[in-house]
């Protein structure tokens, strides 16, 4: 390629602003120009495994001309129509994201996580409203999750160092601590310990004034955040405080769906009935914005009386889209014809099993993993766990990356606490692939030792 290199760092340094970069005059971004597979190419050729799937999203892996010729087909018979009318792409990828959920839901598109999450508060707000409990209008989250960008999913987020400096965002979002069972208290089993954050839901709902409370929103596995894997009793006593105090379940799969998990959705690990299901990022496997939240069918059939205001008054310009739709409906036929969702389980307990040595480490406190997600935990003192300073964080991700593997970290989470390296890899890496990660992480991580 025929490019000035120093010429476009020098372009991108002046006229791009990056998402969550602190600004740097230094180090350039690394300019990436192509990808195949699990690897991607920069700027000046080097390659890279790219172990976090860009943010968390090319499940199917870079380099997919099906899934560019899928949505330019589409353009070219038909750009572009709203959604408040209809197109074939849209309807055949509601009738199939339905049959992933296994269930009878009815799908809203907009074009992101952020997005998705919005819709659902505002759904679920409106269907109390008019299912004659309009005083449900409180969510409760957990600290250290992520929710999206906006002033909703924002504050849905329980992350304060996303959100210093943006407050006040909107209102009626309460957060209860994570089923972080590496940091529990001293004495607790996991199972009591974990009933136990599931029972801060019920104690806050009743404490709130049950007939206030909307919703809870939780990812099945928080991921970003910190990687923080809850047992299966976590789940089994949130559904039952759900259902019995009416408060609707909202799952965000925004990065646990679509095979990631080693299932079709992250909650099918926890056998978990949602009302509202939001998706996004491997939906289309990051080759367009898409999202979507799905919601089970008595819920919509609120909307349906004529009264003035009775319809869901919503509405985003390039939801649902028809060409990443149709590139959508695509990325799901690949990652069934391949086998990517039984991949990523394999995947996933095969890196488990390269990593865990590393668990007699003296700065590895913790090595979390959930389909093909990892998260290992880095600690300055085992016995204290004092999460590792940044500073030694951020090398070992640098050090990484001289290696050729992109890695990833929770970062600008919650203060102190940005110590969790994350390993998200698109779902087609190789066996030889993931060797190169192992073997990687592990030289890297065993040369941070003395
Ligand atoms: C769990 C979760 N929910 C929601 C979002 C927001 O998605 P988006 O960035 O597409 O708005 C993210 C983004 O990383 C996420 O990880």
């Amino acid at each position: 390629m025929d490019l000035n290199i120093k010429e476009m760092q020098e372009k991108d340094r002046q006229y791009l602003w990056h998402a969550m970069s602190p600004y740097q005059e230094e180090v350039p971004s690394m300019i990436v120009t192509s990808g195949e597979g699990s690897w991607i190419t920069d700027i000046s050729g080097n390659r890279y495994l790219d172990g976090m799937s860009g943010l968390w999203c090319v499940n199917a892996g870079y380099g997919r001309e099906e899934l560019a010729k899928a949505a330019y087909d589409q353009l070219t018979v038909m750009p572009y129509y709203p959604l408040t009318q209809s197109h074939l792409p849209a309807i055949q990828l509601a009738e199939k994201i339905n049959e992933w959920l296994e269930g009878d839901y009815v799908i809203f598109f907009s074009n992101s996580g952020s997005d998705a999450n919005e819709t659902a508060f505002k759904i679920a707000r409106q269907y109390y409203n008019q299912t004659e409990r309009p005083n449900r209008s409180k969510f409760i989250s957990r600290y250290r999750a992520y929710h999206g960008n906006s002033m909703g999913a924002l504050a849905a987020t329980g992350q304060a160092q996303r959100k210093y400096k943006y407050e006040p965002l909107g209102s009626g979002f309460l957060h209860v601590r994570p089923p972080d069972g590496y940091r529990r208290p001293e004495g607790m089993t996991l199972e009591q310990f974990n009933v136990q954050c599931a029972r801060d839901i019920e104690e806050m709902i009743l404490w709130e004034g049950k007939e206030t409370i909307a919703g809870v929103i939780m990812e099945p596995v928080i991921t970003g955040g910190g990687m923080i894997v809850p047992h299966q009793i976590y789940f089994d006593e949130v559904q039952r405080i759900c259902r019995e105090h009416q408060v609707l379940l909202i799952i965000d799969e925004v990065i646990c769906g679509f095979g990631r998990s080693g299932r079709k959705f992250g909650h099918m690990n926890y056998n978990v009935k949602p009302d509202i299901v939001t998706m996004a990022k491997g939906l289309t496997s990051g080759y367009l914005p898409l999202s979507a939240t799905a919601v089970r069918r008595e819920i919509f059939e609120a909307f349906k009386d004529r009264q003035p205001y009775s319809h869901f008054r919503h509405v985003n310009t390039f939801g649902g889209s028809p060409a990443p739709c149709a590139l959508a409906l695509k990325n799901l036929e690949i990652l069934e014809r391949e086998g990517l969702i039984e991949r990523s389980r394999i995947l996933g307990e095969r890196l488990y099993d390269g990593m865990k040595d590393l668990l007699d480490h003296p700065l590895v406190g913790d090595i979390r993993s959930f389909g093909f997600l990892m998260g290992i935990e880095l600690v300055k003192d085992k016995t204290t766990k004092e999460p590792l300073p940044l500073p030694v964080v951020t090398r070992i991700i640098a050090e990484c990356k001289a290696r050729h593997l992109i890695i990833g970290k929770n970062g600008d989470t919650v203060a102190g606490y940005n110590n969790v390296l994350t390993i998200s890899p698109p779902l087609v890496t190789t066996d030889e692939d993931l060797e190169f990660i192992v073997l990687t992480l592990k030289a890297v991580i065993n040369q941070i030792r003395g």
